[in-house]
């Protein structure tokens, strides 16, 4: 028998949670043959939901579900964790200014950085979903300073997959024949999702797609998807923001196939210009369990600009938390 992986998921009893733990129960996070025993981070309201929660993952039983824990405590929580989905978060609330949405933010992810820092395994992956993802990933990594730095990403996987749904369908083939999209920068209105390396069906996907599509469908359509999910559902994106995250730990573990590549928000190496530290999101390939920047694409003077304006927001994010004492 192997030795269960421990898996904390934060925020254990919210939509996204209830969306996410079964499918890491079945194996789809870690594949077939890794039994996960599931570690569960509420706060002190949200325990008896995820009780619930808990009993329905029993329920299921699934063959690779080795044990489920719940706490409200992040040192227990992230005890021995080799994989930590950090779900839970500070929503903005009506008339939130950025800063108290900051410094909400950073009561919850400087504790729990120190939390992983503290107890969490020797090889613990860290990936952020909770908003402002790049700047709540940024805040826990400074507070782990015995943790590799890389261990700690943020979720763009989201917007990723909303790409190239939006340009498989704009195309006409199927997704799977969409490759080498990006998303750069800030899981925020600023990111860019970049097709000028994409290749659709073989094809570059600038000679399928034409350039006022681009700016005036495609990449608003990118940026405010999140918005128009609430809209429609009247909550907002759970199901396939847990499949995003599903596919980005599923990535990073097990690697990423070929020469293709995917988006996430690690921390720069200074690549493309984005300044050293900021967790910012690039194409990246997965091998041996590490991330890596895919290197040498030319950034055109559109890209450029749009990559710049949402790094320089990621900038300002990082500024605010170091004025507010977070990092
Ligand atoms: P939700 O409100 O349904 O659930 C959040 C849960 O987190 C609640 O059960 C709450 O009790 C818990 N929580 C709050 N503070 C906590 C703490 N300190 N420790 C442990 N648990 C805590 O929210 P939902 O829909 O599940 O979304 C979660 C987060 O994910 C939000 O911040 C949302 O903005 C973000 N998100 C990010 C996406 C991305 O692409 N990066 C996509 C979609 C959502």
């Amino acid at each position: 028998t192997t030795t269960p992986v421990n898996v904390t998921v934060t925020g254990a009893a919210g939509q996204i949670g209830y969306a996410l733990l079964f499918r890491i129960a079945s194996g789809q996070l870690l594949g077939p043959d890794t039994p996960v025993s599931l570690r569960l981070l509420e706060i002190p309201q949200g325990v008896k939901a995820a009780e619930g929660t808990a009993m329905e993952l029993d329920d299921c039983a699934f063959p690779l579900l080795a044990g489920i824990d719940i706490f409200d405590d992040a040192r227990q929580g992230f005890d021995g964790a080799n994989v930590a989905l950090l779900v839970g978060a500070r929503p903005r609330s009506k008339g939130m200014e950025r800063g108290d949405l900051l410094e909400a933010n950073g009561g919850i992810f400087g504790p729990q950085g120190e939390a992983i820092n503290a107890g969490a395994a020797d090889d613990v992956k860290v990936l952020v979903v909770g908003n402002p993802a790049n700047t709540n990933a940024l805040i826990a990594q400074r507070h782990a300073p015995d943790v590799p730095a890389e261990r700690f990403t943020a979720m763009t996987r989201l917007d990723h997959n909303r790409a190239l749904h939006q340009l498989a369908t704009k195309a006409g083939v199927a997704v799977n024949e969409v490759e080498r999209l990006t998303i750069w920068g800030n899981h925020s209105a600023t990111q860019y999702p970049d097709i000028f390396h994409a290749r659709v069906g073989g094809r570059a996907a600038t000679d399928v797609v034409d350039e006022a599509w681009l700016e005036s469908e495609f990449i608003p359509t990118v940026a405010k998807r999140g918005a128009a999910i609430i809209e429609a559902r009247g909550l907002s994106s759970a199901a396939s923001a847990a499949n995003a995250a599903i596919d980005h730990v599923h990535d990073w573990v097990t690697g990423t196939q070929g020469e293709g590549w995917t988006s996430a928000a690690i921390v720069s190496d200074g690549s493309y210009g984005v300044p050293e530290g900021l967790i910012s999101s690039f194409p990246v390939r997965a091998r041996d369990g590490r991330w890596e920047i895919v290197q040498g694409l030319e950034v055109n003077d559109f890209s450029r600009a749009k990559i710049d304006a949402s790094v320089a927001e990621l900038v300002e994010e990082r500024d605010a938390v170091q004025q507010l004492g977070l990092v």
